[in-house]
């Protein structure tokens, strides 16, 4: 702990479980309040409810506030949440959902839409309504998208996960271009497997012998990643440390997309 957001707030989607709430966790120990924006308070896991696990666990202060991405009132209900807490200078789009793996072929237009209206939609909704209220305070911000290397490279079965990351990736870089003259970074993370939820199906496949082969050959670190491990780098990418970087994205993939 290095207090590197000392009295700032994050307003984090998805903050419920898995990666939201590893986000929520480190913003908080490093001094910023958090709003919890999520369909469901309760975490997909176990434990209990991000928002309290911050106030037990850390000085700082965070609310819940149900919120579905796919409804731009809800964002911006969630978006004044933080004024409470004095305004929000930290932005994290980070709920996403995946489906069942299948071939294009055997995919259902209901449900690739309704993918990319909470993976894609539900960010440009979130960058553009933190922006609007980050312009009105005058004093910048942070915001940051959750990508994917499901979206820097294609891999099998996932397409509609893939389009909307992708289109991620580059939203991010084209507001970022928007947004530099008002002091707005914003930036992506695109993480490989991290150990949440979401993953859970993959994970016990590449724990079964045959899978161990496999993530000793694609992940150079041999290991999958933590929520932990996206909660540090959203810290970094919202700290002062990251004062000069946006438009970026970063890849927190254990060594996968750039070894292949
Ligand atoms: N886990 C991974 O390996 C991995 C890899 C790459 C990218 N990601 C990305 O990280 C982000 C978080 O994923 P995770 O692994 O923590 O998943 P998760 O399923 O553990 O948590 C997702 C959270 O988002 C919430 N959510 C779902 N739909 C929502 C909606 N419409 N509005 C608001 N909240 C909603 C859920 O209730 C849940 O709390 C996603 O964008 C995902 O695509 C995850």
């Amino acid at each position: 702990m290095s207090n590197l957001l000392e009295n700032q707030t994050a307003v984090i989607t998805g903050a419920a479980s898995g990666n939201g709430r590893g986000i929520a966790m480190r913003v908080a120990e490093e001094g910023a309040d958090v709003v919890v924006a999520d369909i469901q308070e309760e975490p997909r896991l176990e434990g209990k409810p991000t928002h309290e696990k911050v106030r037990n666990e850390t000085d700082r202060d965070a609310r819940f506030v149900e919120c579905d991405v796919t409804d731009p009132e809800m964002i911006a209900d969630a978006v004044d949440a933080a004024d409470e807490f004095g305004g929000i200078e930290i932005m994290v789009n980070n709920a996403g959902i995946v489906l069942d793996p299948a071939s294009i072929v055997d995919t259902d237009m209901e449900d690739y839409r309704r993918l990319i209206e909470i993976n894609l939609d539900g960010v440009y909704a979130g960058t553009k309504l933190a922006a609007q209220r980050m312009i009105e305070q005058g004093d910048g911000g942070s915001i940051v998208n959750l990508s994917s290397t499901g979206g820097i490279n294609g891999q099998e079965q996932i397409t509609s996960y893939s389009a909307a990351k992708g289109g991620v990736q580059v939203f991010t870089f084209a507001a970022a271009a928007d947004l530099g003259e008002y002091g707005i970074r914003v930036n992506a993370i695109a993480p490989g497997v991290i150990k949440t939820a979401m993953t859970k199906e993959d994970r016990e496949y590449i724990g079964s012998e045959m899978g161990e082969k496999r993530k000793q050959r694609e992940i150079p670190l041999q290991k999958f990643g933590t929520p932990r491990d996206i909660g540090d780098t959203v810290v970094y990418l919202s700290s002062d440390l990251a004062g000069h970087v946006t438009a970026e994205s970063l890849l927190v993939d254990g060594g996968i997309t750039n070894t292949q």
